[in-house]
């Protein structure tokens, strides 16, 4: 059974999309089958991954990519996936088993336009596709955009974890407060459309802290974050086992460059290495073996 975890908070531009990227790639290099799904109208996983050319195909149409599930809805989610995503310029590909549901702009209409079936809101009709999929991958991870609005609700319905990435600064903290005000308000109203076997809830199941100034103390930010951490956790507004991660990751020049680049950070080592960029590159990996041995859920600990 797959693991599905959200990245999100509250607080935009913590490094969601820059996480969960470098994170996915660290899962395929630990031999694990990742999906990554982008839920952002904003695209920034779709385009990083697929670079423009091929990204402006799809959006230039808007087939093949997510929105296309619900309107005009002759697509689904397995004839939407792009295998092995990530690509050298001569379109070999160099990361395979990292797999993408790519979106495009249009996703932004789900959010009004789109009309759904009460019976069946966009966020029922997501997950029972992704069940499909399943079977083919130890990890689906899901991108979302800084709110649970309706496209992030199809990733936190499809979801038993969610991962909190954030930046050592109160803004983060105020974000990770909302995030779980939130969180409990649409696990109450999408309570009636649990299906037979979904599981619990989604819950917090951790937290990340991301784009760390080498040679910065984070210990206070970090107990903050833990002193909220610990409220909510004696309410059960979170996991019984949610922690603050332990590793975290760096600040460092290689994240905004790989972008550009169009290909996780370690795919930009595996090309060409100096300190920095092994350095960021171990952090995510450090994060990914984290999240491998996390079982925030009662479930016993995996041996790394
Ligand atoms: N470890 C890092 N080192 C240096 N820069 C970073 C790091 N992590 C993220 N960044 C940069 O910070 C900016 C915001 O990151 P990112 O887009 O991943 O945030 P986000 O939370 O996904 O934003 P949004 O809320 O808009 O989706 C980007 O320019 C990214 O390259
Ligand atoms: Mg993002």
């Amino acid at each position: 059974m797959a693991r599905k975890i959200s990245f999100l908070n509250y607080k935009g531009g913590v490094g969601k999309t820059s996480l969960i990227v470098n994170v996915a790639a660290s899962l395929v290099r630990r031999g694990k089958r990742v999906l990554l799904v982008d839920l952002d109208t904003q695209s920034n996983t779709s385009i990083w991954l697929m670079r423009l050319n091929r990204w402006n195909e799809l959006n230039s149409t808007g087939k093949g990519a997510l929105y296309s599930i619900f309107d005009p809805g002759h697509d689904t989610l397995s004839s939407i996936v792009i295998k092995d995503v990530v690509q050298d310029k001569l379109g070999k590909a160099i990361l395979p088993g990292l797999d993408v549901i790519p979106t495009t702009f249009n996703l932004v209409d789900i959010e009004s336009e789109y009309r759904d079936d009460p019976k069946c809101p966009s966020f029922v009709l997501f997950r029972r596709q992704l069940q499909e999929l399943e079977p083919q991958y130890d990890f689906i991870l899901f991108d979302c955009p800084p709110n649970i609005l309706r496209a992030s609700q199809n990733g936190v319905f499809s979801s038993q974890e969610l991962l909190v990435p954030c930046n050592p600064d109160a803004l983060s903290l105020i974000g990770f407060t909302l995030l779980v005000e939130k969180l409990m308000l649409f696990n109450q109203r999408s309570a009636t459309f649990r299906e037979a076997g979904q599981g619990n809830p989604p819950q917090v199941s951790g937290l990340v802290f991301n784009s760390i100034q080498p040679g910065m103390d984070i210990e206070v930010p970090k107990m903050r974050m833990q002193l909220r951490m610990n409220q909510f956790k004696k309410q059960k507004r979170t996991a019984p086992g949610a922690k603050i991660f332990s590793s975290y990751i760096r600040r460092a020049a290689v994240v905004q460059r790989a972008v550009t680049l169009g290909m996780p950070v370690i795919n930009v080592a595996e090309q060409g290495s100096s300190e920095e960029t092994d350095a960021v590159v171990q952090d995510y990996l450090a994060v990914a073996d984290e999240i491998i041995r996390h079982r925030p859920l009662g479930m016993e600990e995996e041996l790394a």
